[in-house]
């Protein structure tokens, strides 16, 4: 399900992707300033193609009650460039909660891309799939990420603590969230240029 996806804003493309991306998408994944603060560090291309391989598969499993991994490509839309990523999917440590996750090649940070990319992700998690709540958790230190998620409208609820060993890699980031109601109340439809 989702997997006609195609979202655009005023300068970016955010659609589904497909193998064809593997080459640009490993040159993102592969930078390891964009990979700093993340719990899958840099990849290997047989690391990024697995990923990619798996991301593609899911797109037929999600549907509007269970989503396995919604991520897509985020997309210049003046030259067709993929510049990064974003989606929705169940937080690890808590698989009820459904996150939104961002990420950009570093020469693209700076410009507002990834709020213009999170943003129409958000949108289309409450507006499309009916989503209830969605989530974010972000390390302290990553200050843009945090600066995006504020951005976004979401709230800070708690530092995530006590997490048993095998999680532990999430323990002290900070979780953020946005109820469909909060949403409502915030909401500013201008940056939606077209739902699919
Ligand atoms: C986080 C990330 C996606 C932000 O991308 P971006 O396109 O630069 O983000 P935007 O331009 O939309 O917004 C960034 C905001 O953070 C601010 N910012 C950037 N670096 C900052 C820093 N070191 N300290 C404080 N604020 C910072 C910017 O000024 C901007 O805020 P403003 O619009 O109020 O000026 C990008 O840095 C990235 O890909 N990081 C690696 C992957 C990652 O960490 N993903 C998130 C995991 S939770």
């Amino acid at each position: 399900m989702f997997e006609n996806m195609y979202l655009e804003t005023e300068r970016l493309v955010l659609r589904p992707y497909t193998m064809d991306d593997l080459f640009e998408l490993h040159k993102i994944v592969s930078q390891k300033e964009v990979m700093k603060y993340l719990p899958e560090k840099v990849m290997t291309q047989k690391q990024t193609e697995k990923t990619l391989t798996w991301i593609i598969d899911c797109y037929k499993e999600n549907t509007q009650k269970k989503i396995k991994k919604f991520s897509v490509g985020v997309f210049l839309k003046e030259n067709k460039k993929l510049i990064g990523w974003c989606g929705l999917g169940p937080l690890e440590f808590d698989p009820s909660e459904i996150e939104i996750y961002y990420g950009l090649s570093k020469s693209y940070w700076g410009k507002g891309f990834a709020t213009e990319a999170a943003r129409a992700i958000l949108d289309y998690g409450f507006l499309i799939i009916g989503l209830k709540k969605i989530i974010a958790i972000v390390m302290p230190q990553n200050n843009a990420s945090k600066r995006v998620i504020e951005k976004m409208g979401m709230v800070y609820r708690k530092q995530i603590e006590n997490l048993p060993a095998k999680h532990k890699a999430y323990e002290g980031d900070l979780y953020f969230s946005l109820t469909r109601d909060e949403y409502d109340s915030i909401k500013e439809k201008k940056h939606i240029a077209n739902l699919d």
